[in-house]
């Protein structure tokens, strides 16, 4: 059973946090609309896009001289999370970086999240992050799993008011040499509920029950368990003691029991975290910056009397509204 209280604050909650997510994608920002332009092909320089000729003259310079080699992906959106390891660069795009490819990604994340599962990240990555085959070219999405998916997301996008991408361009794509798509599996935002946590990364904390879907609309534990799984060597790190608890609370917020009260990690526990993780981090990646979800200004401060928050895992000292 689901009580409306844990359902009213779930849905509140993930309104405000997904929306948070997504906001830089939604509000029309000049700079974004200049590099969707720079996408296409126009290279039109802007105040706002100063470094679009460089980059380019750097993609040339490298698709003319030396090989580019495989790498392993790093992008937080991808990596761990759609079946191959490593990839290659320039994409299609001309991004000659992970950074330059996850400051593009990092605003589908939330349609990544809530699009139609693997399929759509699928899509998503690997038309950024094509796979790498050997010497050969890489290789990005089939044009049939770009229409597949398509026909599955779009009105479920459309729901959430999300249009589809106009880089997702099914028809430019190749129907050869490409990645083909997955079962389709998806999860509903209508069964919010507080269920027994299984995530491996969080068997030594003591709350065991957690938000399903969680704030960015994840239900698939596997899913969720697999895209933390990237975290496990900055958690090896030891960069941070509660950088475990930080996490699992952003993967799986608690419930206090199964009819209600919803917790969250507290803006401070964030912020310690963040700062002593954050260059471990940009070194494990190779230069990413903290990820998006990570970003505490999404994670309600021990002051704010609207949520309850917790600062320690010790389960006795939550005190529930
Ligand atoms: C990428 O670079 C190549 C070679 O410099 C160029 O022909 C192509 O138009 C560029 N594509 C985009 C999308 O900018
Ligand atoms: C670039 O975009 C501008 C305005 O959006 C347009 O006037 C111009 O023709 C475009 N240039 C190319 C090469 O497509
Ligand atoms: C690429 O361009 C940047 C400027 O945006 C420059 O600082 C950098 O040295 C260039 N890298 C290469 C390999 O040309
Ligand atoms: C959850 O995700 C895993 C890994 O992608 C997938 O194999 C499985 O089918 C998904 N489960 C459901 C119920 O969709
Ligand atoms: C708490 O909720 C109320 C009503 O929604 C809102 O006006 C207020 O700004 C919130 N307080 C904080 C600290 O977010």
């Amino acid at each position: 059973m689901v009580s409306t209280k844990v359902l009213l604050v779930a849905v509140v909650v993930v309104c405000v946090l997904v929306e948070t997510l997504s906001a830089q994608r939604s509000q029309p920002n000049p700079n974004r609309r200049n590099r969707g332009r720079n996408r296409a092909g126009n290279r039109t320089r802007t105040a706002g896009n100063r470094n679009a000729g460089n980059r380019n003259r750097n993609a040339s310079n490298r698709n003319a001289g030396n090989r580019r080699r495989c790498e392993e992906i790093e992008v937080p959106m991808c990596k761990g999370l759609v079946g191959y390891t490593h990839t290659k660069l320039p994409n299609r795009f001309n991004h000659t970086t992970q950074l330059q490819v996850y400051r593009v990604l990092e605003h589908l994340w939330a349609m990544i999240d809530r699009g139609c599962s693997q399929n759509f990240r699928l899509l998503a990555c690997s038309l950024y992050l094509p796979r790498c085959a050997g010497r050969g070219a890489a290789r990005g999405p089939c044009r049939k799993t770009c229409k597949v998916t398509r026909r599955v997301c779009q009105a479920s996008l459309q729901q959430f008011g999300y249009t589809w991408p106009e880089e997702f361009d099914c028809n430019a794509l190749p129907k050869k040499r490409c990645l083909k798509q997955g079962r389709h599996n998806s999860c509903s935002m209508d069964h919010t509920q507080c269920v027994d946590i299984d995530l491996p990364m969080c068997t030594d904390l003591s709350f065991r029950i957690g938000m399903s879907p969680n704030m960015f609309g994840q239900c698939n534990r596997t899913e969720i368990a697999m895209e933390m799984e990237q975290f496990r060597p900055l958690v090896e790190s030891q960069c941070s003691p509660k950088l475990g608890l930080f996490l699992c609370g952003v993967y799986m917020p608690w419930c206090a029991s199964r009819e209600g009260g919803l917790t969250f990690p507290c803006q401070e526990v964030c912020s310690e975290v963040r700062e002593a993780c954050e260059p471990t981090y940009r070194r494990l990646t190779r230069g990413l910056p903290w990820p998006n979800k990570l970003q505490c200004h999404r994670y309600p401060a021990s002051s704010n009397a609207n949520y309850t928050c917790v600062m320690e895992d010790d389960v006795g000292a939550i005190n529930l509204p």
